[in-house]
């Protein structure tokens, strides 16, 4: 099999797998339904949701690699807010603490490509932690760094380059119970070094950090205006 088959026939699973489940317990629930009792219905309707959930997130990410990226300048602090208030609402029993500076410059970005790394970054942390979740973000030189810190299970130093392949998840009981498809890290370090950006991890002494580089914008732009 050559790699885009390969491709081809893992997304087709990735695919079909919530779609077979949201068809199989709706097609119960309306056969049945006055056989199934209310609590049953209920967890029915909770597992069509949550794989409606992963459907979109997949859908979402693919479509995101295949569209044109516009840079523009982007401030981050309401970007990293529309995010958090998105994903309160799915993960309420986190804290999410931002803590990032009003004066901080603009980032030179795709407002909505940068939206879906901080998505898929945030929930990852929350995904796989049970407690806070920090997201950072200062100038160093040039360059903006956004950090996204939780104290969760962590990741092994062996694993670190891994987890942005596609398709690829850390084997443990938590990714087990969690559902995931291994490609949003693949994509958010696509579209980042896309965005003229890098990414990185470290995970040690109960924290972990994905942090993102990006450039600044305006001194991008003073950089093209003096060319
Ligand atoms: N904050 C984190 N803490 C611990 N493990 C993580 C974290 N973020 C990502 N991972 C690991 O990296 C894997 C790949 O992440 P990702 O590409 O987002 O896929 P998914 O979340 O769909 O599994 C996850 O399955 C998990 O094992
Ligand atoms: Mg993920």
């Amino acid at each position: 099999m050559d790699k885009y088959e390969d491709f081809i026939s893992t997304v087709s699973h990735e695919l079909r797998t919530p779609l077979t489940s949201i068809r199989g317990f709706s097609q119960t629930m309306l056969e049945s339904w006055d056989k199934i009792s209310d609590s049953d219905k209920k967890k029915f309707l909770k597992i069509i949701e949550e794989q409606s959930v992963r459907l979109i997130n997949l859908v979402e990410n693919m479509l995101f690699t295949a569209t044109n990226f516009i840079l523009k300048d982007v401030a981050l602090k309401p970007c990293v807010e529309a995010v958090v208030s998105v994903l309160k609402n799915r993960y309420p029993t986190r804290v999410f603490k931002i803590d990032i500076s009003e004066k901080l410059p603009a980032v030179l970005a795709d407002k909505d490509k940068l939206h879906q790394v901080l998505t898929n970054l945030i929930e990852n942390a929350a995904k796989y932690s049970d407690s806070d979740i920090t997201i950072s973000a200062a100038q160093v030189q040039n360059l903006i760094s956004i950090k996204v810190t939780d104290t969760g299970i962590g990741i092994d130093e062996k694993d670190y380059e891994k987890i942005f392949e596609k398709f690829s998840r850390v084997d443990n009981p938590l990714t087990r119970k969690t559902e995931g498809s291994g490609l949003g890290l693949y994509i958010t370090k696509n579209i980042v070094e896309q965005m003229n950006g890098q990414i990185n991890v470290t995970s040690g002494a109960g924290l972990t950090t994905f942090e993102v580089r990006l450039p600044i914008s305006n001194l991008e732009a003073r950089v093209r205006c003096s060319q």
